[in-house]
């Protein structure tokens, strides 16, 4: 052996990270994490009419579907094995509000394709928002008065809402609004009416981010949000409040824990996990498919594997799943290896 070899045995100690890296079947061997098409759910977006499919400009390759088309939309992926998709609405304007009082309707948009999807693809998880940002003229999650979010009134109106959804036949009930209190108030009112088999997953952690830009396009809301939602999401600065808040919609009932933004709180989604035990999952938010997105589409990164990684690493991160609208382009890649 020449020199620089003793000099580096005597350094590592003999202990050589290398031995395990150096050929693909040894990479596999030790591979701790893996991304399975059980990981995934799919976030889709609805829209009045029939026969519709119309691009998202800010979200290349994402589209509103009519319900006719997310029927056909939840067929395909319950084909490759997603288990549950995620459903928001993007009513017409002139359906919104004040008070978004469009999201008690028992045969609004969203309830409506919950019945539908559930009558043709029973096999596949529907997974619902309570917010009402969908229905309000405003584009806030909760009830707008005198320049201010009510919280409790908010509440009030989405455990409504949740039992409406439940009745329509959502399996999960996913309130992201961040109103103190939800989760307890959803949990009564799905169980004084029966429905104590529907769970509840918390937006346990959703940070006033500026990721969410895309989505509010998507279904709308952009040109009407008035001032910001600082004022019930929590501060991109907070993890131990973070921790905190997720704690109390653990004490509250919640089944799952969700992270939302995903990759800018890989640290959430770990401390969560360690804390609580729950399921948590990561919600990668249209701002993350966007820059991945477009990044790709210059050529500036390899969009595929970039793609992969961050899914990857959310699992690296002890979530036990992700919402992405990456869902079908990854589950069509899974099936294929
Ligand atoms: C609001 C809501 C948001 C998203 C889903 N529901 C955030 C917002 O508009 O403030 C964001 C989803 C995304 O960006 O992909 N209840």
């Amino acid at each position: 052996m020449t020199d620089r070899t003793h000099l580096v045995d005597r350094i590592t100690g003999h202990r050589r990270m290398r031995r395990n890296r150096k050929a693909d079947w040894t990479r596999r061997m030790v591979r701790e994490n893996t991304l399975s098409v059980d990981d995934l759910i799919w976030p889709i977006f609805l829209v009045p009419g029939t026969g519709i499919t119309e691009p998202i400009a800010a979200m290349p390759g994402v589209e509103r579907m009519s319900v006719d088309r997310a029927v056909e939309a939840a067929k395909a992926a319950a084909g490759l094995g997603i288990p549950a998709i995620a459903t928001f609405p993007n009513i017409e304007m002139a359906l919104r509000d004040e008070a978004g009082s469009n999201s008690l309707a028992a045969d609004n948009l969203i309830n409506t394709a919950t019945r539908a999807i559930k009558a043709a693809v029973p096999e596949i998880g529907i997974i619902t928002d309570v917010a009402l940002d969908p229905f309000t003229s405003h584009g806030h999650d909760g009830i707008l008065r005198d320049g201010e979010i009510v919280n409790d009134e908010t509440v009030e109106a989405i455990a409504r809402a949740a039992v409406i959804q439940a009745d329509a036949g959502a399996d999960i009930i996913a309130p992201s609004d961040m109103m103190d209190g939800r989760i307890g108030a959803i949990r009564a009112a799905l169980d004084a009416a029966g429905h104590q088999g529907v769970g509840i997953m918390a937006y346990a952690t959703k940070f006033a981010s500026a990721f969410y830009g895309p989505y509010r396009e998507a279904i709308g809301t952009g040109g009407l949000l008035k001032g910001d939602k600082k004022s019930y999401y929590i501060d991109p600065a907070n993890g131990t409040e973070a921790v905190r808040d997720a704690g109390l919609d653990v004490d509250e009932g919640a089944d799952m824990l969700m992270v939302k933004p995903g990759l800018p709180y890989l640290d959430i989604c770990w401390r969560l996990k360690e804390a609580y035990g729950l399921p948590v999952f990561a919600y990668q938010v249209s701002g993350e498919y966007t820059m991945v997105k477009a990044a790709a589409a210059n050529g500036w990164i390899d969009g595929e594997r970039v793609m992969l990684e961050t899914l990857l690493s959310f699992k690296r991160a002890g979530c036990d799943g992700i919402l992405s609208y990456f869902a079908m382009d990854v589950a069509k890649i899974l099936a294929r290896r």
